[in-house]
């Protein structure tokens, strides 16, 4: 036995690396679907050894009904096919923006909010990649000292911006500097301007100060972003400086806090993109306690997996786990070794 499953977007950096994290998680896929625009047909993906056709997105395919189906294809697809294939009795896992703040869509990272998963079925919103590593990092010092204000600085990797975008800054680095995608030439360069801008904001940033507030269920954590682009192909870094409601009792404390956040790793030393790109886990350091209510730090994540296809795979874990009887391989062994 195991779960009918498909990816819209299958042909794209996070599409791609959905189908890699599952291929490597211990979901049982025993039908894999791959689905992508026009341009890919006749393009095929391997999966668990088997060659996987990638088909064209239809309404029809959509009502057929699964088990999950993994949306990365922007909002748009999201908004005309996720509705289609929830009424059919399908469970998606959405990466784009489409319904992230729809107040009865949950908003899930698994280890903060995966609760909200149980007895739940249809549309659940996969968060802004940016989002998921912030709170990741911070989410046990908003547990234990409440977080009441956020600033944060960031350095995204280009592939956050989809394959294209890959594509323009390879043909930069070899010299072509126009630019299509970007709103200027990304290739040894920065640009502080993620999305269009909306009373100032950006929509990268209006997506950290909204997506945060819901995740961690706080109306009144304000958060104050500048999100950068940097020419850095995978992982995003982050300069977090924080302050909280109750004092942190000492730089002890806050260290231990924030290393016993699941999926977190704390680093002595720096640590850097190019050194997180293709694993799972959220990374720290540059740990700083500046006063008893404010405390800086640098996060790094790889952006297609922990904050995106990573995520997506593990609310399709949780959700399979909290609505069935179904247990993980992994997951009875580490129960046997308690
Ligand atoms: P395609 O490769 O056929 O264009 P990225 O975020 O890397 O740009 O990837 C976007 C993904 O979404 C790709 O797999 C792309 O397929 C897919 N996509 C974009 N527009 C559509 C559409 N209208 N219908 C189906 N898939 C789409």
């Amino acid at each position: 036995m195991g779960f009918k499953v498909g990816v819209v977007g299958a042909t794209g950096a996070v599409g791609r690396t959905m189908v890699e994290v599952l291929e490597k998680s211990e979901v049982p896929v025993s039908e894999l679907r791959l689905f992508a625009s026009e341009r890919s047909a006749g393009q095929t993906l391997t999966f668990k050894g088997v060659q996987v056709k990638v088909e064209v997105l239809t309404e029809e395919a959509m009502r057929e009904g699964f088990d999950y189906l993994l949306f990365s294809a922007g909002a748009d697809v999201s908004r005309r096919y996720a509705p289609i294939a929830a009424q059919a009795g399908t469970t998606v896992i959405d990466n784009s923006s489409a319904f992230r703040m729809v107040p009865e869509i949950p908003l899930v990272v698994p280890e903060i909010n995966g609760k909200l998963l149980k007895g739940y079925h249809g549309i659940v919103a996969n968060p802004n990649c940016s989002t998921i590593q912030m709170v990741l990092a911070l989410y046990r010092v908003h547990d234990r000292y409440h977080l009441h204000e956020i600033f944060v600085s960031t350095y995204q990797a280009v592939s956050g911006a989809g394959h294209k975008a890959v594509v323009e800054y390879e043909r930069q680095l070899a010299g072509d500097t126009t630019h299509a995608v970007f709103p200027r030439q990304i290739a040894h360069n920065v640009i502080p301007l993620i999305g269009d801008l909306k009373d100032d904001i950006s929509q990268e940033e209006w997506k950290m100060i909204n997506e945060t507030r819901k995740i961690l269920n706080s109306r009144s954590i304000a958060v104050f972003p500048t999100t950068v682009r940097v020419p850095v192909r995978v992982g995003h870094s982050e300069s977090v400086v924080a302050r909280t409601l109750f004092p942190i009792m000492s730089k002890e404390d806050l260290v231990e806090t924030i290393a016993s956040g699941e999926d977190v790793i704390l680093h002595d030393d720096i640590v850097t993109p190019v050194e997180v790109a293709g694993d799972d886990y959220v990374h720290v350091g540059r740990i700083r306690l500046f006063d008893a209510h404010t405390f800086g730090l640098w996060v790094v994540a790889d952006n297609l997996r922990v904050g995106a296809a990573t995520n997506a795979v593990r609310i399709l874990k949780l959700h399979s786990q909290l609505n069935s009887d179904l247990v993980f391989e992994s997951e009875a062994t580490e129960v046997e070794g308690r």
